[in-house]
């Protein structure tokens, strides 16, 4: 295969038995994705990287698969620009793109118990884009049996951004409505799901080419935003959860009970450069102690546990992976770029080896 544009033809993975697991011939330099600068994903160039040492606390994971995200998307543009103060001013100071990986440990870091040289794991750590990626042990969780890689690296950011939205912020019950805006993308994939798993009767709201998915995962309705941009014709639930809509917290008031929550996830391109819709998680807040309608904002914490807890529905089959395409490494550049076109329905995995 020959290699893309952003690719010089250094093989990406070195023959098993040049290296062996143990932490004395972990390679001091890997192939990993790089990012020069903001942008789009001529920004990003596979080369030759300094590789990661697992510190106290963390795991050396030799990564098998990887799956983009919007965090992804966010590092590499450099939007919301409010966030580059924290991401680096003119060029990332974590250059290599990339959090949610599964993979096999290489090496354990010092006092690290529970897990084994060989195990599979998945989780989230900055730098996924890479041959080695070194994770805190908080936040990986045993791949359990059944489960593959691809799959696996797909729960870590948007799955367990999901769980936690509907657990510790909407609080949903069995029996309750739910409204699940942008249920046809990662994390609303996943949302769909996991209220479905909680009890709940779950509507979707998705583009039309998005509409299948959504009810293959369980949801009761699926109303397309083009054809019925609502919210009046929605009718009213007692969970509104916005991963895409970004309209104003009034507008999707009228979608609620009177008693009911709205979580607010995110929404990108809502808002100016600068904070790209985060003033209105914000506000959601601010406004809450003063309406009948709890308001919150949704701060996914990166969890190993809860990260087990959707590995186990995966492997029990209560719920999909629900992902649309497995990329080999070649094609990189074009998935980060039809996650960045929304063209992803569900979640998209890059395989850095052959599965
Ligand atoms: N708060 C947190 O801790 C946290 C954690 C993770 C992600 N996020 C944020 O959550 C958002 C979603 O992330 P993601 O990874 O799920 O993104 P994603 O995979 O790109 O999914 C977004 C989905 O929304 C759909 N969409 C766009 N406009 C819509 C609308 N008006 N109504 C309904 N659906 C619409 C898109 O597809 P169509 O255009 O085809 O409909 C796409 O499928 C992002 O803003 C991200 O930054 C926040």
């Amino acid at each position: 295969m020959s290699a893309p544009a952003g690719t010089d033809t250094t093989p990406m993975f070195r023959d098993e038995s040049e290296t062996t697991m143990t932490t004395s011939t972990t390679p001091t330099t890997m192939r990993a994705l790089v990012q020069s600068g903001y942008g789009g994903t001529e920004t990003l160039r596979w080369g030759e990287h300094l590789a990661p040492v697992a510190s106290a606390g963390q795991v050396l994971v030799r990564v098998e698969a990887v799956s983009p995200d919007s965090g992804t998307i966010h590092l590499m543009t450099g939007r919301p620009t409010i966030v580059r103060p924290f991401l680096g001013l003119r060029t990332p100071r974590q250059p290599v793109p990339g959090l949610a990986f599964a993979g096999r440990v290489e090496a354990l870091g010092p006092g690290v118990e529970g897990f084994a040289v060989g195990d599979a794991v998945a989780g989230s750590a900055p730098g996924a884009f890479a041959e080695l990626v070194a994770a805190r042990v908080t936040k990986i969780a045993r791949i359990p049996a059944g489960v593959s890689m691809t799959d696996a690296a797909a729960q870590p950011i948007s799955a367990v951004t999901a769980l936690q939205a509907l657990r510790d912020v909407a609080r949903v019950q069995a029996g309750q409505s739910v409204l699940v805006l942008g249920a046809g993308g990662g994390v609303g994939s996943a949302l769909v799901q996991l209220a479905v798993i909680a009890g709940a009767r779950v509507t979707g709201v998705a583009s039309a080419a998005k509409a299948e998915l959504v009810r293959s995962l369980g949801a009761e309705r699926v109303i397309d935003y083009r054809a019925e941009p609502g919210p009046d014709s929605w009718g009213r639930f007692d969970v509104v959860i916005d991963t895409a809509d970004g309209r104003g917290l009034s507008v999707l008031r009228r979608a609620l009970e009177p008693r009911g929550t709205l979580a607010i996830v995110g929404a990108d391109h809502v808002g100016g450069p600068v904070l790209d819709g985060l003033d209105r998680q914000f506000r959601a807040s601010l406004l809450n102690p003063w309406v009948r309608h709890r308001l919150a904002m949704v701060m996914q914490k990166e969890s190993g546990d809860d990260l087990a807890i959707v590995l186990d529905h995966l492997a029990s089959g209560r719920m999909l992976s629900a992902v649309d395409e497995v990329a080999p490494l070649e094609r990189a550049h074009a998935a980060i770029d039809r996650l960045a076109r929304r063209e992803v329905a569900g979640k998209i995995v890059v395989a850095l080896r052959p599965q």
